[in-house]
């Protein structure tokens, strides 16, 4: 299907100007339309690709605009175009999900390149998404690789757990298989042929939430043109998994609470309550006891959410599995790709059993996707990870400290700190070096100079839509 882009923009002069620039540059398909509820009624008939956006414009502005637009399941990718001085409008706009912001005057090239990219990260995205998918199927399938007894215990708590229709919690550090046990529990269990929808809370905007999870009528708010069915409305007969429940804001708990007790959902606006059929899995890798104790988190929630907990070992935990997971990713990487089988050096498995692993599983995984890529040989050696994995690592004890001198000791700590923030920012943002750089405070400049200081690759971080 061809790209095709949506200009909004209240000006027709210059309407008219970008919809021959992109015409003419991009050879995409262009819909311009000098209003924004114009807009907004054709993004949900017939979604664009991309929508390029004035935030100023009467009736509707465009920040309003783009709101609407992140409330849709796989929205466009929205631009906005602000006034030169109204950083806040722009600060706002990416807040709510904006993809990136152009300021006017602009520079057409500038224009251009950032639509380019906005393209690119639209194909990608969908080609993602059918990947992602296909990928996790596999591995609820194959589940958690590993023969230590964490392992075992664990994915005997699944097998069990995953014939009662039980509400669980999920505990672990990030990248342990959190995610994976709840597919488990799904695909296990008599509501394997109904949808499992994950959530992950934190990503929603606060506003939304409530409408995301149950729905609301027709009318219940400005711009509420239709009925929408919400998350708990989708999973009926199947799984909702509620990731990183510890971000719930407290009103949301208090409904959440009473849903899993009643059984029912109140869609926004509706004066009548449904009867539901879901079952709650709530993950998280925060303490939530910390929480409860702050206040934060309403302990009556907690144990009604609690009712049966499984927590997922960190790898440090499962350190002998380390070898066995890895061939494991190895030889799945190798036949996704398509490469002649490679195989690990023996001392690369022995840096991975001795390295810290603040990303898990996950991080281990992704070590060895790139290397599969990046690596030339049929054997893959130490040097085929990048710098992170060589940098020395000290213990986070201070034994260890103590034996540099103070500023090696300071050198080492500043870079894995480095390393550590960049990779994490680059992962929040999806590889926008841009976006990551802005929310950072940093100069873009300064950003790429420490990517390239330390080996990062961003496009490592560029993903599939429902992690952004
Ligand atoms: N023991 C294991 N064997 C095989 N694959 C695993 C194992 N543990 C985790 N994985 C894989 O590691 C990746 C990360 O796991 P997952 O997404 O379930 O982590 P998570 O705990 O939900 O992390 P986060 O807290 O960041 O959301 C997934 O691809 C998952 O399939
Ligand atoms: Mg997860």
């Amino acid at each position: 299907m061809k790209e095709s882009i949506l200009v909004v923009d209240d000006v027709p002069d210059m309407l008219k100007f970008l919809e021959r620039l992109i015409q003419e540059e991009l050879h995409v398909d262009v819909v311009a339309l000098d209003d924004a509820e114009k807009a907004m009624e054709k993004v949900l008939k017939d979604p664009p690709s991309i929508v390029l956006a004035d935030i100023r414009m009467p009736k509707m502005n465009g920040v309003e605009l783009l709101r609407r637009i992140k409330e849709m399941d796989h929205s466009p990718l929205v631009i906005m175009m602000t006034a030169y001085g109204s950083i806040e409008d722009a600060v706002e706009s990416l807040k709510l999900g904006a993809y990136d912001y152009i300021t006017k005057p602009f520079d057409e090239e500038r224009l251009l390149h950032t639509l380019k990219k906005a393209l690119e990260h639209h194909d990608l995205v969908k080609k993602n998404i059918d990947l992602e998918k296909r990928v996790k199927e596999k591995e609820a399938l194959n589940g958690f690789i590993g023969e230590s007894l964490p392992i075992r215990r664990l994915v005997e708590t699944i097998k069990i757990v995953a014939k009662t229709d039980l509400t669980v919690l999920i505990t672990g550090e990030t990248g342990t298989g959190k995610d994976l046990a709840a597919r488990m529990i799904h695909a296990l269990s008599h509501r394997s042929n109904k949808p499992f929808i994950p959530v992950n809370c934190p990503t929603i905007p606060e506003t939304i939430l409530e409408s995301e999870l149950f729905g609301y009528k027709k009318g219940a708010f400005t711009g509420a043109a239709q009925d929408k069915m919400g998350l708990f409305g989708t999973a009926d007969g199947g799984t909702l998994l509620l990731d990183e429940i510890g971000d719930l804001p407290t009103m949301l708990q208090a409904k959440l609470l009473r849903v899993l007790e009643e059984k029912e959902i109140k869609p926004l606006g509706d004066t009548k309550t449904n009867k539901i059929d879901v079952r709650v899995i709530a993950s998280t890798n925060q303490d939530l006891k910390e929480k409860i104790a702050s206040h934060q988190f309403r302990e009556d929630l907690y144990h009604r959410l609690n009712v049966v907990s499984i927590s997922t070992p960190s790898l440090k935990e499962i350190a002998e599995d380390i070898p066995l997971i890895a061939n494991h990713f190895l030889s799945f990487y190798c036949s996704e790709f398509n490469i002649a089988q490679k195989r690990f050096s023996e001392d690369t498995l022995r840096m991975f059993i001795s390295r810290r692993w603040t990303g898990n599983v996950r991080e281990l995984q992704n070590e060895i996707k790139r290397a599969v890529i990046f690596s030339k040989g049929e054997m893959i050696t130490p040097e085929d990870f990048q710098n992170e994995t060589r940098l020395p690592y000290p213990e986070e004890n201070a034994d260890s400290l103590l034996k540099l001198t103070y500023k090696e000791a300071r050198k080492n700590l500043l870079e894995k700190f480095n390393v550590q923030y960049i990779r994490d920012l680059l992962d929040k943002y999806s590889g926008n070096v841009s976006l990551a750089a802005r929310m950072a405070g940093l100069e873009r400049q300064s950003l790429q100079h420490l990517i390239k200081r330390y080996g990062i690759h961003p496009e490592e971080f560029r993903k599939s839509a429902n992690k952004m």
